[in-house]
């Protein structure tokens, strides 16, 4: 047993609690995983009956593994039981817990605030997650004299006083069933924090994955040039998109570039690389296509819309290979 399996973080679940804010597509499913691992979760919304909606989704899933024998409806009704919805964009309000996991919109100066707020408010020893897909740990933590966070503090929001406690713990769609979280390095982030929350995780049933705060993390960073390179070698006419998602997956990866941007939708796919992209000074090994932007223009976001690289009927891509 190591020294980091004395942290808080790690004791009986069923006396450590955890907040998730955002209940989004993300919250409510990192809110499922940690109630699903006894931990009593609130989870928290912004806008006016979306944390209770939430719950809604998660107790319309549970539903269907339980119809299909895959769980009980005694355990889903203590897993729900477990989940406290509650309403504000105050974070002061949130009561008092082990750990936060905070899934509100992907914006800099939003997520700033909050931390703020939860600095204001919870203990030192709390750990504060952020479940960012695309923003540094580090310009989370730091002092900031530009943006809204900056303005709302007479033009210079301040550090936080225990960056410590600050990391990333980075889910992937949905969480109940990925497998992979990404444990995100800031520079100021303790070590101790870093483990016990990869263990926190790794008992929740997840593969936890150390990584540093640079642009994209591990997967996202090297999964643009699988995208990138395959969107420009059909803009280039070389091969059809198809066929190249057939030679991939034939390959061996489980689904080709094109489906696989299809399913995480056009534009959040474009989003994120935009993203990486601007981070990186504009590297051209990260470069977004035209290919991509076009599809995006046009409304092809993929499996969501009917129509992305491929054409969708009742769920299936009927032109592809
Ligand atoms: P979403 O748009 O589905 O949900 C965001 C929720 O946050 C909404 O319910 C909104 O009402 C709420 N919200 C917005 N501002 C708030 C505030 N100030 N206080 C409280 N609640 C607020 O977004 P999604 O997709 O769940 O993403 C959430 C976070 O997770 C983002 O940082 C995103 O980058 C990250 N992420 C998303 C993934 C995805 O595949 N969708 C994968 C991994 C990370």
């Amino acid at each position: 047993t190591s020294h980091h399996e004395d942290h808080p973080l790690l004791a009986d679940p069923a006396r450590t609690p955890v907040a998730v804010l955002g209940a989004g597509a993300m919250g409510a499913g990192i809110a499922q995983v940690a109630a699903a691992a006894g931990h009593p979760v609130h989870l928290v919304d912004a806008q006016e009956g979306a944390a209770a909606k939430a719950v809604d989704r998660i107790r319309d899933g549970l539903a269907r593994q339980v119809a299909k024998g895959r769980t009980g409806q005694g355990d889903v009704d203590a897993l729900l039981g477990q989940i406290t919805p509650l309403t504000t964009s105050d974070m002061t309000t949130v009561p008092a817990v082990a750990l936060v996991v905070e899934a509100v919109v992907e914006h800099l100066d939003v997520k700033r605030v909050i931390f703020r707020q939860l600095e204001q408010s919870q203990s030192p020893g709390t750990v504060l997650a952020t479940n960012t897909s695309s923003l540094s740990i580090d310009a989370i933590v730091r002092e900031a004299t530009t943006g809204h966070d900056a303005a709302l503090h007479g033009g210079r929001s301040p550090a936080l006083q225990h960056p410590g406690r600050v990391l990333g713990l980075h889910f992937f769609n949905p969480p109940p069933v990925m497998r992979l979280v990404e444990v995100v390095r800031g520079v100021r982030s303790d070590p101790a924090v870093l483990q016990a929350a990869a263990e926190l995780v790794r008992r929740w049933g997840k593969t936890p994955v150390l990584c540093a705060s640079t642009p994209g993390f591990i997967v996202n960073r090297v999964a643009r040039p699988f995208y990138g390179e395959a969107q420009r070698m059909v803009e280039e006419g070389l091969v059809d998109a198809a066929t190249v998602d057939l030679a991939l997956r034939r390959a061996g990866f489980r689904m080709g570039p094109m489906e696989l941007t299809d399913l995480i939708g056009q534009d959040v796919n474009l989003a994120v690389g935009e993203s990486v992209w601007h981070q990186t000074d504009e590297d051209p090994r990260y470069a977004p296509t035209d290919y991509q932007r076009a599809l995006v223009r046009d409304g092809r976001l993929g499996r969501k819309t009917g129509r992305g690289v491929f054409t969708y009927e009742d769920g299936r891509a009927v032109d592809a290979d």
